[in-house]
């Protein structure tokens, strides 16, 4: 029997079995921690891996169109007044005369609330609204004379549009074609909050689509990169039902962008929330960087000769909202046996482990032996699968471990017992339904090879 899940606590219940169970810590913690900064344990690694592989595989290596890179996260203070982050990018902020917290305007409401239920009292004031610019500076060099201003990336577009003649000229790739990059994006969000959803240090998974600069091209491709980014996001096991795209309002889309539409997830603790945004940016990077640096960032069409600047389409999205929110569709409570469990009910594609190996009993030199023997195959295996690994466990009784894995989201458990040593079978329950069944050792790197 699954259990309703009851919304407003499911967070809670992630971020603590995150930390319980090795997912997520908080930033610096033994430090008091560090408000928007989170560090990933041994299966949020695996986990996140999981889904950035997946990203790469469908966006990028599938494709013979969309070639990958890996830009800096240093970049001079330059780029970013080209691609108008320094002057654009910024939340209003204002502050509150009571407390003096520096909130964003949009928050205000709540703020007073909080205030009122607090007090009782109402009338509470904000000084007028201020930009705040999000982008996270430093400074490098030796000497304070010599030291330059620069930025950690903001966003990791402008990694790939400053590298887009590099591309061209040692790949001399046809339009429309694309470039992708997964990596960290920082940004001084003044209200971090909700566990990875909004941090200061992020990762993000991107595609920029160069297309030539025509209306129905534009058109064309956007459709096509919203729809294959929305068949994307529910690939990862989101119900259909728990997503939607939505189109930005003029005045909600960023600087760059001449049409926006996000997907967005129904989270349990604040609603529908972007997960993904689906950008038209037109020609502004790469008119800007061109204006700005001075390089000549104009493609020439092979066919007709033509130069043109290529118009971009962008599907960007938050790798740890996709954590969070895959670990929020998996997050279940179930009764099993007469007893409560908790599993996460992962794709077995984004297990961190795909299977766990355990002996029966951990006394028994026989069984822990003929365990080892299957671990070690099953780890040779493991090799040739895209995502997730092998587990030993031999900790506490069965019940115990099987409590474990399930709240790991492990799809597989395999028991050695005492018919193992007879007729070479083992016992392998599955996560969701507990059921166990008896399975030939040669039969297992089938069964776990067909998970992907
Ligand atoms: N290059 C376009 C771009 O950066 P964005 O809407 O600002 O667009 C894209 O960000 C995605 O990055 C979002 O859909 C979200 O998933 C993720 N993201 C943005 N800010 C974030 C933050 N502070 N914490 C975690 N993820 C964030």
């Amino acid at each position: 029997m699954t259990h309703q899940k009851t919304h407003e606590d499911t967070l809670s219940k992630i971020v603590s079995l995150c930390k319980r169970r090795g997912f997520v810590f908080q930033g610096s913690e033994i430090y008091g921690g560090l408000a928007g900064v989170y560090d990933y344990g041994p299966l949020g690694v695996e986990l996140r891996h999981n889904i950035k592989e997946y990203f790469w595989k469908s966006f990028i290596a599938d494709r013979d169109d969309v070639y990958g890179m890996s830009a800096a996260i240093l970049m001079p203070a330059r780029v970013w007044e080209a691609s108008g982050h320094t002057e654009l990018f910024t939340d209003p902020v204002v502050e509150c005369e009571i407390c003096h917290e520096k909130i964003r305007e949009d928050q205000s409401d709540e703020h007073a609330f909080k205030h009122k239920s607090e007090s009782g009292s109402a009338g509470y004031k904000f000084t007028k609204a201020k930009k705040f610019n999000l982008l996270v500076g430093a400074r490098l060099g030796s000497s304070e004379k010599t030291a330059t201003d620069v930025y950690l990336r903001g966003e990791i577009t402008q990694g790939v549009h400053v590298n887009f003649k590099n591309i061209v000229d040692s790949m001399h790739p046809k339009l429309p074609f694309g470039i992708g990059q997964i990596g960290k994006a920082f940004r001084n969000e003044i209200a971090p909050r909700e566990f990875l959803f909004r941090q200061r240090e992020f990762e993000q998974m991107e595609l920029q689509y160069y297309v030539f600069p025509e209306k129905k091209e534009g058109e064309k491709w956007f459709e096509y990169w919203k729809n294959f980014s929305f068949e994307w996001y529910t690939a990862l096991g989101i119900k259909k039902e728990n997503l939607r795209l939505r189109e930005h309002a003029k005045d909600e889309r960023a600087h760059y962008a001449k049409n926006a539409w996000d997907i967005e997830y129904n989270t349990p603790f604040a609603g529908w929330k972007e997960a993904f945004g689906i950008h038209h940016r037109g020609d502004w990077d790469l008119q800007r960087h061109g204006e700005y640096s001075g390089a000549d960032l104009v493609y020439t069409d092979s066919e007709t000769g033509n130069k043109i600047t290529p118009w971009d389409i962008e599907c960007s999205g938050g790798v740890d909202r996709a954590v969070l929110f895959v670990l929020l569709e998996a997050y279940t409570e179930d009764t099993l046996g007469g007893e409560t469990r908790v599993f996460l009910k992962l794709k077995p594609e984004l297990a961190p482990i795909r299977a766990a190996v355990f002996p029966l009993l951990r006394n028994k030199p026989e069984l822990v032996a003929k365990a080892r023997e299957v671990y070690t195959m099953l780890k040779k295996e493991s090799a040739n699968w895209r995502t997730g690994g092998v587990m030993w466990d031999d900790n506490g009784n069965i019940g115990k471990r099987y409590r474990r894995q399930d709240e790991i989201g492990t799809p597989h458990c395999i028991t050695i017992d005492f018919e193992t040593l007879e007729n070479d079978s083992v016992t392998v329950r599955d996560r969701d339904t507990g059921k166990q069944g008896r399975v030939k050792i040669s039969e297992l790197t089938k069964i776990l090879k067909n998970i992907c």
